[in-house]
C-alpha cells in the first residue's frame, strides 16, 4: 500500500511546523502537528505534561497521539523531536507515510529556539549542549528513517516547502 501521509520529522526548531503548515496549504492537505494534538487532548501545555508526568508520560502520550493521527487520512503531520526514539513509533509512522527529514544545524536551532520557554528539553543551563548531545543520538535515526532528506538552514519556509513538493511521490502531490 502507497503511504498516505506526509511526515515530517527532525530536531526542534527546524521548522517542522511551519513548513508542515505552508506544505499542507499548497497540498490542499489537512495539516496536524503532534504535539498540538497532544496539548488538545490533555488540555494542559506540554511542559506541564513533563513536570508531573515526565518524559515517561509524555512519550506514552505521544505514541499515542500518532495512533490516532495515522487513522485520519492525507495529512501533513508533524512530529515531536524525540518521536522517533520508540521503535513502535518509527514503525508506525514508516507504514504509514512518506517521511521527510528536515536536517538543521544546531547554529540555526539556537538562532531559533534562543528565547524558547515551552521546550522542557532546553530548559538547562546549557541548551547548545543539550541541543548539539540529542542531534548526536537522533540524527542517525532521522536519516535511516527518511525518505526524504533536507537541509532547512537559512532558507525561508517558503523555499523549502516549495523545494519538497517535486520530490514527493506522484501519488502524494495530488491534491488531498
Ligand atoms: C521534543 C520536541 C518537542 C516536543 C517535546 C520534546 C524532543 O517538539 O515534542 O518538547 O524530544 O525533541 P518539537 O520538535 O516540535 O519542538
Amino acid at each position: 500500500m502507497s503511504a498516505k501521509h506526509i511526515i515530517l520529522i527532525g530536531p526542534m526548531g527546524s521548522g517542522k511546523s511551519t513548513i508542515g503548515h505552508l506544505l499542507a496549504q499548497r497540498l490542499g492537505r489537512e495539516f496536524r502537528d503532534s504535539d498540538h494534538y497532544i496539548e488538545e487532548r490533555t488540555g494542559v501545555d506540554i511542559p506541564r505534561i513533563f513536570d508531573i508526568e515526565g518524559e515517561e508520560g509524555f512519550r506514552q502520550r505521544e505514541t499515542r497521539a500518532l495512533q490516532d493521527l495515522v487513522r485520519l487520512d492525507n495529512l501533513v503531520l508533524a512530529t515531536g523531536g524525540g518521536s522517533v526514539l520508540r521503535e513502535e513509533n518509527r514503525r508506525l509512522l514508516k507504514e504509514n507515510g512518506f517521511i521527510v527529514f528536515l536536517d538543521t544545524s544546531v547554529e540555526q536551532q539556537m538562532e531559533r529556539l534562543r528565547h524558547d520557554k515551552k521546550r522542557p528539553l532546553l530548559q538547562t543551563e546549557n541548551p547548545r549542549e543539550r541541543l548539539e548531545k540529542l542531534l548526536e543520538e537522533r540524527r542517525p535515526i532521522y536519516l535511516q528513517l527518511a525518505d526524504l532528506h533536507l537541509r532547512t538552514d537559512r532558507k525561508y519556509a517558503r523555499k523549502v516547502a516549495a523545494d519538497i513538493i517535486p520530490l514527493l511521490p506522484e501519488h502524494l502531490r495530488r491534491h488531498g
